[in-house]
């Protein structure tokens, strides 16, 4: 693997002796088949550090400074959201032996036009490019996607969502999960209230129709000042489904009716084995999969293109 971008989700703060599987360099380092080769970091005492901290053999402040004949099978993209596309077009533009899969992080890109480039670039060199939209690894949302659940489920009605931390920059996160459960047909998109107003990407309340399901959703975005905040709270016809602090909690509630006659809820289990594995260790598991045989289905939830549809939806409601 190179890895470019040393910084926290990277694993540049990752305690040595352990922890949770929530960077590249640690789900790497968990599976058997990869090894960082390279890091590269503009910031030299970065990549120098990153290098020492998990015995990797080179570092480099630049793509450009990577030898022609350098190799890799993968290549993560962990750098700045701004700088996500030219650092992905210097990897298409420079390697005369190109990589197996580019992985980058979300956002991949700023504009319309760099995702057009990106898909044109993937599609000539025949490398995929997977996007770590977290969600789309994680077995919650996976299993909330399976017929078998949403019978269970039922439609959905309505859905409250709060986040922080940019529209554009963390915003994805939430548009791509519904995406990823319900498919990208939103409509009537409204712009309610906006917070972080003094930064290049405020943090917006957003209400949307979800065609297919019928659903309102509102979206809720909250500052960083105090805390992060990530929740899911989806109403379903048959119950209700809390996603609170980032997937730390998880609540499903079935409808029964009492003895009174009353529709009320009621706790109950719905998933299983859920948190058995990080989504960065199913990512990984999952690249391995495709290089090992070659089956491009098995990436096809996690590609760029299969993102892009939210990605749009963030951009319009800029526009
Ligand atoms: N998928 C997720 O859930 C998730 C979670 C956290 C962060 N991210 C994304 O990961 C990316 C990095 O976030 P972070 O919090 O690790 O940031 P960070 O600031 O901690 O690290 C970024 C690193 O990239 C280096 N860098 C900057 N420009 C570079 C360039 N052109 N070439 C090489 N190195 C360069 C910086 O020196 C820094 O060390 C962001 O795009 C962020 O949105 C995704």
């Amino acid at each position: 693997v190179l890895l470019i971008g040393c910084g926290k989700i990277a694993g540049r703060f990752d305690d040595p002796a352990g922890g949770p599987v929530e960077s590249h360099a640690a789900a790497i380092a968990g599976h058997p088949d990869f090894t960082i080769r390279a890091c590269v970091d503009a910031d030299a005492g970065v990549a120098k550090a990153f290098a020492e901290k998990y015995a990797i053999e080179r570092f480099y402040t630049s793509v450009a400074e990577l030898p022609e004949t350098a190799d890799f099978d993968v290549a993560v993209i962990s750098t700045p959201d701004a700088t996500h596309f030219s650092v992905a077009k210097s990897l298409f533009a420079s390697r005369e032996k190109p990589l197996g899969i580019l992985f980058m992080e979300k956002p991949v890109c700023q504009h319309p036009g760099e995702l057009a480039e990106l898909l044109a670039l993937s599609a000539a060199a025949e490398i995929p490019v997977v996007v770590n939209m977290s969600r789309r690894f994680h077995a919650l949302y996976r299993q909330l996607r399976q017929r078998s659940i949403r019978e269970q489920t039922g439609r959905l009605i309505r859905a409250d969502i709060y986040y922080y931390g940019g529209w554009r920059h963390n915003g994805i996160h939430m548009v791509d999960t519904l995406n990823f459960l319900f498919g990208g047909r939103f409509t009537d998109i409204q712009i309610l209230d906006s917070t972080d107003t003094g930064t290049e990407d405020p943090t917006l309340s957003v209400k949307c129709l979800l065609a297919g399901e019928d659903a309102e959703v509102w979206i809720h975005g909250l500052s960083d000042q105090h805390y992060q905040l990530f929740d899911l709270d989806l109403k379903y016809t048959n119950g209700r489904l809390q996603i609170r602090n980032f997937e730390a909690d998880i609540r499903w509630e079935t409808v029964v009716t009492n003895n009174r006659g009353e529709k009320v809820l009621v706790a109950s289990n719905l998933f299983e084995g859920i948190g058995e594995r990080s989504p960065l260790e199913t990512a990984y598991a999952e690249l391995h999969e495709y290089l090992s045989t070659g089956n491009l289905s098995i990436l096809e939830p996690v590609t760029l293109k299969s993102v892009s549809p939210s990605m749009q939806v963030i951009w319009s409601v800029n526009d």
